[in-house]
């Protein structure tokens, strides 16, 4: 199957007292638009929840890739679906249910996304892939931006792209964590096809450049360059 990588850069690194400006500055480039939502309580950090998600909706037609680092995702998730995301994901480690809460978000009309946080083995949930729209690979701890890419994760994304391939399933990896132009190739080449970049998106001086860098490195190592 050919694949195209997806861009999503990570507002989490953008300035958050200009968040419609922030996006707009990436509209045309990426393709997603990664919207990292903590709760202090699954993760230490508290970033951004429902209210501000469903005012940016409406400020972008970029599709929103909504990452939730919370607890109890079976109750909150839903609401990202109906506020317009176009992808939910939620911890496999905050949800004894995937494959339920993967029908109610794909019944609410969005993708369903299951994350794998760094200490979590991904092979438990590989036989959830047919449920599943998205698979996003930690490849840090998550919590907070800025941290160093753990190339060791990348054996997980070989073990999805391997089940993915073997079963001939239309499924994303995603990556996340530390993905930037030194990082992004050996994850295209473990088999990854999206990529969250925070820092190096929005640390760049020209976010809509580095995207399109990032975009040429990733499809090199995918065979589309
Ligand atoms: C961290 C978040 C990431 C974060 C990535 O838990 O899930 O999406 O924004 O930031 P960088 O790209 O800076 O590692
Ligand atoms: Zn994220």
């Amino acid at each position: 199957m050919e694949r195209s990588p997806i861009i999503a850069p990570s507002i989490l690194a953008s300035d958050f007292s200009r968040l419609a400006q922030e996006v707009h500055a990436i509209e045309g480039a990426a393709d997603w638009v990664h919207v990292d939502v903590m709760d202090n309580h699954f993760v230490p950090n508290l970033t951004i929840g429902l209210p501000v998600v469903q005012s940016l909706r409406k400020a972008t037609s970029i599709p929103f890739d909504v990452h939730l680092m919370i607890t109890d995702p079976q109750r909150w998730a839903p609401g990202y679906a109906e506020a317009g995301a176009y992808n939910v994901t939620f911890h496999a480690e905050a949800c004894d249910d995937p494959v339920a809460l993967a029908r109610t978000l794909r019944a609410a009309g969005a993708k369903a996304g299951l994350a794998i946080d760094r200490d979590t083995p991904v092979e438990p949930y590989l036989e959830l892939l047919p449920y599943l729209d998205t698979i996003l690979i930690m490849t840090i701890k998550a919590g907070f931006g800025g941290q160093a890419f753990m190339p060791e994760m990348l054996d997980k994304v070989r073990d999805v792209r391997r089940r993915a391939e073997v079963n001939d399933l239309e499924i994303r990896i995603e990556v996340d964590g530390g993905i930037a132009a030194d990082t992004i190739e050996q994850a295209a080449e473990a088999g990854a096809d999206a990529f969250v970049a925070g820092t190096a998106v929005y640390g760049a001086a020209d976010p809509a450049e580095a995207i399109r860098k990032l975009r040429g490195l990733a499809a090199g190592r995918m065979g589309l360059a």
